[in-house]
């Protein structure tokens, strides 16, 4: 990789504080932007900002920007269709209105599993929404040797009792990677969905 032609398109990356280059070392407390995404940011905004729908110019351009934008989310993720592809605030709202819509379907003694390697928001929005509905949260210990998530203990919580397997697939703290296969299938075998949090996965694989 030409790393000072990656750099030179992040303008965060070519400013000087106290007469020193910087260097961002928090990803998670803010992905940096480069100029193509502001560009195309203030080039729509330029042009007569508008709802989805609306039967007029911006109206229109506002559709095929948010088409396009779908289009090529799924083509970077590998998704079935643009159809699958939902943009929002950010993955805590998103997680949180998503938990509510599932918990509607969970009863009294259901059981959801997250993990100590989660990000809180992964954490949180189903603990809420299990608190509301009487549903028991188990959490998955870390292998303290490599910071992967302990497969033998998340195998000895699951049960036909499990509702909903939600975890990271690229801690934010240590990189780690799940095995994501193994986890869907271990939680298929028992009748419950998966919840993934990628919003570290992309810089570490495709
Ligand atoms: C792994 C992971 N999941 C979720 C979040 C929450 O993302 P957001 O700030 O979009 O709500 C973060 C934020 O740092 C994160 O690192």
């Amino acid at each position: 990789m030409e790393l000072g032609a990656i750099r030179s398109q992040f303008p965060a990356l070519l400013q000087q504080v106290d007469e020193q280059p910087v260097y961002f070392f928090d990803g998670p407390g803010g992905a940096q932007v480069s100029s193509r995404v502001l560009d195309a940011m203030t080039g729509y905004l330029k042009k007569g900002n508008a709802n989805l729908g609306g039967r007029f110019f911006s109206g229109y351009a506002t559709d095929n920007m948010m088409a396009n934008a779908r289009s090529a989310a799924a083509t970077f993720l590998h998704a079935a269709s643009p159809e699958n592809i939902v943009f929002g605030a950010n993955m805590t709202t998103l997680c949180f209105s998503l938990s509510r819509a599932i918990s509607r379907e969970w009863k009294p003694g259901d059981e959801v599993i997250v993990s100590e390697l989660d990000h809180y928001s992964n954490v949180s929005s189903w603990e809420h929404a299990a608190r509301d509905r009487g549903v028991v949260v188990k959490k998955v210990r870390v292998n303290p040797d490599d910071c992967s998530i302990d497969v033998e203990h998340f195998l000895s919580l699951l049960s036909t009792q499990t509702k909903l397997v939600a975890f990271t697939l690229a801690s934010n703290v240590t990189g780690t990677l799940a095995d994501a296969k193994a986890i869907i299938r271990a939680a298929r075998s028992v009748g419950a969905a998966t919840f993934i949090d990628a919003v570290h996965y992309a810089p570490h694989q495709r």
